[in-house]
């Protein structure tokens, strides 16, 4: 455990922003990270940082979560329990879990970020929320030390959020995150339009959970820019959700807005739509701007900085309001 000095984090966040960190260091294991805690209280998380935009240097100690492994739990013939640490690779957990026939989490194939960040955001694609699988989230408490056990129920999973965003923020360090997967009889959910459509296409009939997995990367790779190419972090705004008294005047200005139907009341309008119909997609401010193929996504081509990009998110937010009267809420972490 080698606490170094003046490390860019370029390498460590999907957006490849550099800003630096004063002290950094990477953790390997829990006892480390318990015998960090006792001295060490002002703590700055990075894992896989996939979900976040740094716009300034880090004076706190960063504190890399690299802590990896994965445990069977208990199986039967139907499913299987498995408690996967922190550290470990989203994506490579999941072709892992497909490799082994585990499955339940085929539609979050190629999601950027570590196992244990994925409950703070409720990862979620195509149909399919991590929360669905997630049984208990072992965390940290930074300021006793002491180890806890989330429940699913604890983790107040909701859209794109999660009690670590909120009541619990800043509080704790996941360690571990654990799911209950299928062996036989898996639940597959093609009904999301482009995974039917690419398994049509493929004349898959009776689709494996590879096939859906291969189907979900396939459509991610045709929209989705790939991190280690050009910077990003998904989808950098959440989809707002709306009155319906509000979606029944915009309908009647723009007649194709598409929508989907959240409660009697409310109404979950596309975010890209929103960005792309105000004009901002593909549009490359020299070193940022916004995805040519999905206009939900923000870009870092090379040597952005965070604030350019933070400024590009307020603008776009202004001009979403001035159109529509939405608020557009950000989902990536601004620090
Ligand atoms: N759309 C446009 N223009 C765009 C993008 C989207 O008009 O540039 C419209 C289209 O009408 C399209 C609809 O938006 O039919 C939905 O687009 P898409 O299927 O690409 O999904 P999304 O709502 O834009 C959400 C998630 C993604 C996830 C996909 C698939 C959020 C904030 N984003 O995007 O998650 O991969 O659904 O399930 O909920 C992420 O969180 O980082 C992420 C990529």
């Amino acid at each position: 455990m080698k606490i170094q000095q003046n490390i860019s984090l370029k390498e460590f966040n999907t957006f490849g922003i550099h800003v630096n960190a004063k002290r950094f260091v990477s953790i390997e294991s829990l006892y480390h990270l318990q015998e960090l805690l006792k001295t060490e209280k002002d703590v700055f998380l990075i894992s896989g940082g996939s979900n976040m935009l740094l716009t300034r240097d880090i004076d706190k100690l960063v504190v890399h979560i690299n802590i990896k492994g994965i445990s069977i739990d208990r199986e039967n013939e139907n499913s299987v329990h498995l408690t996967v640490n922190a550290g470990e690779n989203w994506h490579e957990f999941v072709l892992w879990c497909i490799s082994e026939g585990y499955g339940g989490i085929e539609n979050l194939s190629l999601i950027p970020g570590n196992v244990g960040t994925c409950p703070i955001q409720n990862i979620g694609a195509y149909g399919v929320e991590v929360k669905d699988v997630i049984t208990k989230v072992e965390a940290i408490e930074i300021t006793t030390g002491k180890m806890h056990t989330f429940s699913n129920e604890d983790c107040e999973f909701g859209y794109r959020n999660s009690i670590f965003k909120n009541e619990a923020k800043g509080k704790f360090i996941i360690t571990s995150v654990s799911f209950n997967l299928t062996k036989q009889t898996h639940k597959l959910n093609t009904s999301y339009g482009a995974i039917e459509k690419e398994l049509n296409e493929r004349k898959i009939e009776t689709p494996t959970i590879k096939d859906v997995s291969d189907v979900v990367i396939s459509i991610r790779e045709s929209k989705l820019p790939d991190p280690k190419k050009i910077g990003n972090s998904g989808s950098f705004f959440k989809n707002p959700v709306i009155s319906k008294d509000l979606f029944e005047k915009l309908q009647k200005k723009h007649p194709n807005i598409p929508s989907y139907s959240v409660s009697n009341t409310e109404i979950k309008v596309p975010a890209g739509w929103l960005i792309e119909q105000s004009g901002f997609k593909g549009k490359r401010f020299g070193e940022y701007g916004v995805h040519e193929k999905q206009a939900l996504v923000l870009v870092n081509y090379s040597n952005a900085s965070g604030k350019d990009v933070y400024d590009l998110a307020k603008r776009i937010q202004k001009k979403i309001f001035e159109d529509y009267s939405i608020n557009l809420e950000i989902e990536v972490n601004i620090i």
